[in-house]
């Protein structure tokens, strides 16, 4: 059986999916659509699909039996109602967007369609966070701490906080999502984001160059985030976890994890390649007709946004926010 998949955004994300999916006998790329149409050329010569007009001639039932929506969250309007509406599997890219009460919406559109769903929270598929999943179960932390630093991405949407949403909504999200895989739900959330070195270098954007988040857990458990985008001699992405008889480390974006207790001093590097693990598991779970192999569903995806969205709000009310 061979699954007919549409592309609608073929940037930079889109590439690598791209790659994937060749490695997939199951899926066969037959749709793309860009704004750009040098970008939806250079995919549709790598893959033979054809390139349609618009983001709806992509969504066409008759034609595609998915979609991977891998547009920028300031540039989806309703393509995944849309998805839904028709009976087309959804693969959707994260952050899902810039508004919760509009995801909200479309959570619903796509829960009640009964369509297959996944967010690309690529990294729970590694098999390094899924062992550190499995220690945890049963050990609650009480301190986690984690970080992101490294570089802006090139694009100017990416630069503008009312279409990335910055640094912490697009990129950390992938962190504050790993810490509610790994340790339940936030319960409370305090930032503060700055623009020092933005303010000199480039006035024509709007996001912050670094930010410092704390939080409470739904189990007591705290934690701090700190951030920085402009960081161009240090780049890292750590998760750690703190428990009375252990210590977890996820490191290198999740790709080592090391686990310390009275048993064991471990450190594993993975071998997985998590955006061809996440796109077999979208195909399989079309194919089997189960969200079960999808690890990161719609809704799930939306709970971490507005962890990302409240903080957001947080720094420019200058107080703490309930999730
Ligand atoms: N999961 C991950 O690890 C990961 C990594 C990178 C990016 N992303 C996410 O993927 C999304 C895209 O990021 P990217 O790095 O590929 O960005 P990009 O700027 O490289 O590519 C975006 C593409 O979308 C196209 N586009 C913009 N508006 C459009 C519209 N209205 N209709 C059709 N096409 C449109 C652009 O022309 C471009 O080709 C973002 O939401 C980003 O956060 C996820």
């Amino acid at each position: 059986m061979s699954l007919r998949i549409g592309f609608i955004g073929v940037g930079g994300i889109a590439s690598l999916h791209i790659e994937s999916l060749k490695r997939i006998d199951e899926a066969e790329i037959v749709s793309v659509y860009d704004v750009s149409p040098e970008n939806a050329a250079n995919a549709a010569e790598r893959t033979g699909a054809q390139v349609m007009d618009s983001a709806e001639d992509v969504l066409d039932p008759g034609r595609i039996d998915a979609v991977y929506i891998c547009t920028p969250q300031f540039a989806r309007g309703n393509l995944e109602e849309l998805a839904a509406k028709r009976g087309i599997h959804l693969f959707v890219e994260k952050p899902l967007g810039l508004n919760v009460e509009e995801v909200l919406q479309k959570e619903k559109a796509i829960l009640e369609s009964g369509i297959i769903h996944s967010v690309g929270y690529c990294l729970r598929y590694l098999d390094t966070v899924q062992q550190a999943k499995a220690y945890l179960n049963g050990r609650q932390a009480h301190l986690i701490q984690a970080y992101r630093f490294g570089g802006s991405h090139p694009a100017r949407w990416w630069h503008q906080l009312d279409m990335s949403g910055g640094h912490l909504v697009d990129a950390v999200t992938h962190q504050v999502d790993m810490i509610r895989y790994l340790a339940g739900e936030f319960q409370e959330i305090e930032a503060k984001f700055g623009r020092v070195s933005f303010d000199r270098q480039q006035a024509q954007g709007t996001i912050y160059d670094a930010g410092a988040i704390t939080f409470s857990m739904e189990g007591g458990t705290i934690g701090s985030i700190t951030e920085s985008c402009l960081s161009v001699h240090h780049s890292s992405s750590d998760v750690k976890l703190f428990g009375p008889d252990f210590f977890v480390h996820l490191s290198n974006n999740g790709f080592t994890l090391t686990i310390v207790d009275e048993n064991q001093n471990e450190t594993v590097t993975s071998a997985v390649e998590p955006y061809f693990e996440q796109s077999k598991a979208f195909i399989d779970a079309i194919i089997r007709h189960t969200q079960e192999p999808v690890l990161s569903s719609y809704s799930d995806a939306a709970r971490t946004l507005a962890v990302t969205l409240a903080a957001n709000r947080s720094s420019v009310e200058h107080t703490a926010l309930q999730l």
